[in-house]
């Protein structure tokens, strides 16, 4: 498996395993801080996700998901002392149908990747910080990840019950003085715990979170050479806001010639 590099140079016949792990995107927020970035697969035209016409629910598309896009997926994850992420994924788990377990993956496709949060330091698996108003996650699927630290953050005036089920389950759950969990907040929240680099896995609205706040530091972003279409669908962003730039900083064309790796900076909002 191999690609080719476009940008900043042209290089070819770059191998796709260990292509994002040299970032080392856990070193690179200075003391204090934490980068946060997040991480999609679109189609060409903009697709992250359609609806299942069985399910009702929403997925991303098995005619763009591939194991070569999801390489990548995990060395994003190896990077990450946090995961941030939606009640969803856990929805999904408890009906069997999440796209795979939450990386770091066990296979041995992965295993280097396992070796590589050791030689640096990491805890085995990143921590995970759900952001929920509803907090409708379901407490089994909780309980079947008992090997990494899971937090709630929450919203003012969210069920105390629910709350406390969450937290006789072991989840530490945190609920902010605001009606939704702004993106500031969830960034003070990371850093006041002390990670340095988060890797958010959730779809468009968590994504708005992020970056109206102007806290997203880093995007990377697939994007499949396919055209889907479809009325009911997510792309990468959804909610009001004002324009957020970004530049360019890296760009890999996949030998297979099906898909292309893109990285993006975050510019700060003027
Ligand atoms: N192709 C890709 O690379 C890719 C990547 C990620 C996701 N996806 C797809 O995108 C779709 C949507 O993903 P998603 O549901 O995880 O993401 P999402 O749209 O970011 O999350 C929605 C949920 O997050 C909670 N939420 C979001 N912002 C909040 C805030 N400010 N305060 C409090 N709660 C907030 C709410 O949960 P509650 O309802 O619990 O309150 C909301 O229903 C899925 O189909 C997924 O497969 C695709």
């Amino acid at each position: 498996m191999h690609v080719q590099s476009l940008f900043p140079k042209h290089q070819t016949n770059i191998p796709l395993k260990q292509l994002y792990l040299p970032l080392c995107l856990h070193q690179e927020a200075k003391a204090g801080d934490v980068l946060i970035y997040s991480n999609y697969i679109a189609s060409l035209d903009g697709r992250i996700a359609l609806r299942d016409g069985q399910t009702n629910e929403f997925s991303v598309p098995a005619s763009i998901g591939n194991k070569r896009d999801w390489r990548l997926y995990q060395e994003l994850a190896a990077q990450a002392d946090v995961m941030i992420t939606s009640a969803r994924y856990f929805r999904q788990l408890d009906q069997g149908c999440a796209q795979d377990l939450l990386p770091v993956g066990q296979e041995p496709d992965y295993a280097d990747l396992a070796v590589w949060r050791a030689e640096e330091g990491l805890k085995l698996q990143p921590d995970i910080v759900i952001v929920s108003a509803s907090l409708d996650i379901p407490l089994a699927a909780i309980q079947s990840l008992q090997d990494r630290r899971i937090w709630v953050l929450t919203v003012q005036g969210a069920d105390a019950t629910r709350c406390k089920q969450l937290e006789d389950v072991g989840v530490s759950v945190v609920q902010l003085s605001a009606v939704k969990v702004q993106g500031k907040a969830l960034r003070d929240f990371l850093i006041e715990q002390g990670y340095r680099s988060a890797y958010m896995i959730a779809g468009p609205a968590i994504h708005h979170t992020l970056l109206a706040d102007g806290v997203l530091n880093r995007l990377f972003l697939t994007t499949h050479f396919s055209l889907l279409g479809q009325n009911d669908f997510h792309t990468i962003l959804q909610g009001d806001m004002a324009p957020v730039m970004t530049e360019l900083r890296s760009l890999y064309l996949d030998n297979n010639g099906k898909q292309m790796f893109a990285q993006y900076d975050i510019k700060e909002n003027k």
